[in-house]
């Protein structure tokens, strides 16, 4: 193996770069996950992530990376047979419907062309024809991470509201939490779906539940199999500090660190960050002459951007080049987007300058590949940051 000076720039859009202060945390001597002192930390912690949901309902954090946080969500919830409505936004919200069907549950799938957040109107409509409430739960996808469009989660709501139906309502946040605007009480979500990896700035590992009083109601009544992730013995266990089963000691370490730096940045201060970061983004793409996926500019993503190549362009032979040249890694396109597409993640520990760094990694890229593109692209972005940079308001916890 070649030493490669320098750092690696992984701007995928999760795994993100884990800061080096959440780094230095993870790094001590595991404890007594059943002592004093890591009691005290676990109650700092379920307290802190309280404002990262916005919520006053308990957060439940699992050993496990988003796809069991999903799990949990429909287990603790649901009987066998049950219908859920999904939307397929895009490979991560069909991954969700795969396992629903997996585990006995009937999916009624509205398609989309992947180019959109779920629309409100179909949901509403969908609900009102639903006159039996056969629906027990509307699960949807908060921040396509395959695609890089967000849904309208408040607007989703008011959807299920005016059908006047009572299904639970469950949110995948694992690519928008910490990143993007999300409001778990306000918009009268169920259970939300999380995990470390992305806006958090933790690696892989953690993976969270949100539960609302009706979703923990609906938890006595429900039957499909569960025991690792029952939120009833983990709620009983979290009220003291402590966990049901051996907790990821380290990585809560990592999270209790993450938790304050969040808090000192201000959550006003991370979202305008990456609103901001995600507009100089797409500066660029539109610089390049290029096309982002996302085709509602409403539902733009702020974590991530989606780029088409040109047609006759092969985007991992882009990424693959970007990688071996400058030593960054870009998203590569997912399920049906496979080749079509490269992702930029501008999420989590990132900053102006991590951002100049990417884009023009991606713009040297285009000419080495070969791609058709216009200059400029890197020029519009850095245009935009200057002219949109402001002293940054820290806020001390
Ligand atoms: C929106 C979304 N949902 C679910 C997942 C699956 O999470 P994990 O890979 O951590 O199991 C991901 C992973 O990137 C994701 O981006």
């Amino acid at each position: 193996m070649t030493y490669k000076s320098g750092r690696h720039f992984l701007q995928i859009p999760g795994p993100t770069n884990v800061p080096d202060r959440v780094l230095r945390a993870i790094d001590n001597a595991t404890v007594d996950h059943r002592g004093p002192e890591f009691g005290t930390m676990t109650l700092e912690i379920l307290e802190g992530l309280k404002s990262v949901f916005q919520t006053k309902q308990p957060v439940i954090i699992y050993p496990a990376s988003g796809t069991g946080a999903w799990e949990a969500a429909l287990v603790n919830t649901l009987s066998p047979g049950d219908r859920v409505l999904m939307v397929e936004t895009g490979h991560f919200a069909s991954l969700w419907n795969k396992m629903a069907t997996r585990l006995g549950l009937s999916v009624q799938l509205v398609a989309t062309d992947w180019r959109r957040g779920v629309d409100p109107a179909v949901v509403e409509e969908t609900l009102k024809q639903d006159r039996e409430h056969a629906i027990k739960a509307v699960c949807v996808v908060h921040n396509e991470t395959s695609t890089g469009c967000t849904t309208r989660i408040g607007a989703v709501r008011r959807a299920i509201d005016a059908a006047g139906h009572p299904a639970l309502y469950m949110v995948d946040t694992i690519s928008s939490l910490a990143s993007i605007d999300y409001r778990h009480d306000e918009w009268g979500v169920d259970v939300t779906v999380a995990g470390s990896q992305k806006g958090l700035m933790l690696p892989p590992g953690l993976s969270f539940n949100c539960v609302s009083e009706k979703a923990r109601k609906a938890s006595q009544s429900a039957k499909l199999p569960r025991s690792y992730w029952s939120w009833d013995e983990m709620l009983a266990n979290n009220k003291t500090g402590y966990f049901p089963y051996t907790p990821a000691t380290n990585l809560l370490y990592g999270l209790h660190e993450a938790l304050k730096m969040l808090h000192e940045e201000g959550f006003a201060n991370v979202f305008a960050r990456h609103a901001r970061h995600a507009e100089a983004t797409r500066r660029a793409v539109r610089g390049w002459g290029l096309e982002i996926l996302c085709t509602v500019p409403e539902e733009y993503s702020n974590s991530l951007t989606t780029v088409m190549m040109p047609a006759g362009h092969d985007a991992d032979r882009l990424r693959k080049m970007i990688l071996e040249a400058y030593d960054m890694s870009l998203g590569t396109g997912l399920g049906r987007l496979a080749g079509k597409v490269f992702r930029i993640g501008h999420l989590g520990d990132f900053n102006d300058l991590t951002l100049a760094g990417t884009l023009a990694g991606v713009e040297m890229g285009l000419e080495l590949a070969g791609v058709p593109h216009k200059k400029g692209g890197v020029l519009a972005a850095f245009e935009h940051l200057t002219a949109s940079a402001r002293a940054p308001s820290r806020k001390v916890a």
